[in-house]
């Protein structure tokens, strides 16, 4: 059992952190209800395994991911200038008392990744975030690493994706998964993330990422699910605020106010 009991408590326990909250890092809240949401899906699909975070600062998302995780389920955290006095008392703020493993490296994580030592870990992660050093190499470099280390049916966030202070990051991502050897997919580009998953488990969590914004829209937040269907590019899901007249979803230049006539649209055309 976890130590959020369900995802509204989870979202509950980080709003009441948020303020707290260190510049440079940390969780918007569209990303606190969404990872809820991934987070709940795995354990409906009883997916189990530990999480690494690469690039820990003050620790919020780590903290978050801890909540998520077993006591059986390791938390690896890897960070180059910060140490666990910096992060620590997130945790406890967050989490009070933790059984949850935490094995953290102080590390650079170009080292980590030449050194072999996070190989342990090997097939052994279901939720993997990476928000280290922000150039197009370590973010190479990372996705690499964790390329090599995540189980089946686990996922990858990378984190200032697609956001104008970080191009590189964008970069980073867009040149591995054009490379060979790639074992990641992109099936979800949201609030600033991109979420990858293994070939055989990515059209499960893509199906996941094309009905989640009915789990995020309330009164006040309404967004746009955009699909793209063409067979050259992978087909993934953005998710962004439905602002300027823009439908509940859609593919290339097409619009639909409702899933259904999406999906019977996509059955038509999509060329998968
Ligand atoms: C944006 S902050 C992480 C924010 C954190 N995930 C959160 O949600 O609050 C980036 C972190 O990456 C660490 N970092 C930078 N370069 C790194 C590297 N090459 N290897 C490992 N960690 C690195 C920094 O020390 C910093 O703590």
């Amino acid at each position: 059992m976890s130590l959020f009991k369900t995802p509204e408590d989870a979202i509950r326990a980080y709003k009441r952190i948020a303020a707290d909250n260190v510049p440079g890092g940390g969780l918007g809240d569209e990303n606190v209800r969404l990872w809820a949401a991934l987070f709940e899906l795995q354990r409906q699909n009883g997916t189990k395994g530990g999480a690494l975070e690469i690039g820990v600062w003050h620790g919020f998302s780590a903290s978050y991911i801890c909540g998520h995780l077993s006591a059986d389920e390791e938390l690896v955290l890897v960070d180059k200038f910060m140490r666990e006095q910096h992060f620590r008392p997130t945790f406890n703020k967050l989490l009070g008392e933790v059984d949850t493993p935490i094995r953290f490296f102080p590390d650079d994580s170009f080292e980590l990744k030449k050194d072999g030592r996070l190989t342990p870990c090997q097939d052994k992660l279901r939720f993997v975030h990476i928000d280290g050093e922000h150039s197009r190499e370590a973010v190479e470099n990372d996705l690499e690493l964790v390329d090599g280390l995540l189980q089946d049916d686990g996922i990858v966030v990378v984190d200032d994706m697609l956001y104008f202070h970080t191009p590189q990051v964008s970069h980073g991502l867009f040149s591995y998964i054009n490379r060979s050897a790639c074992q990641l997919k992109p099936f979800l580009f949201a609030f600033n993330k991109c979420y990858l998953a293994r070939p055989d488990a990515h059209a499960n969590y893509r199906d996941f990422a094309v009905t989640v914004i009915d789990q995020l829209e309330d009164d006040t937040h309404k967004y746009n699910c955009a699909f793209s269907h063409r067979r050259l590019d992978p087909a993934y899901v953005g998710i962004s605020a439905r602002e300027y007249g823009l439908p509940k979803y859609s593919f290339v230049n097409i619009g639909f106010d409702d899933l259904p006539s999406l999906q019977a649209y996509a059955r038509e055309n999509i060329e998968e």
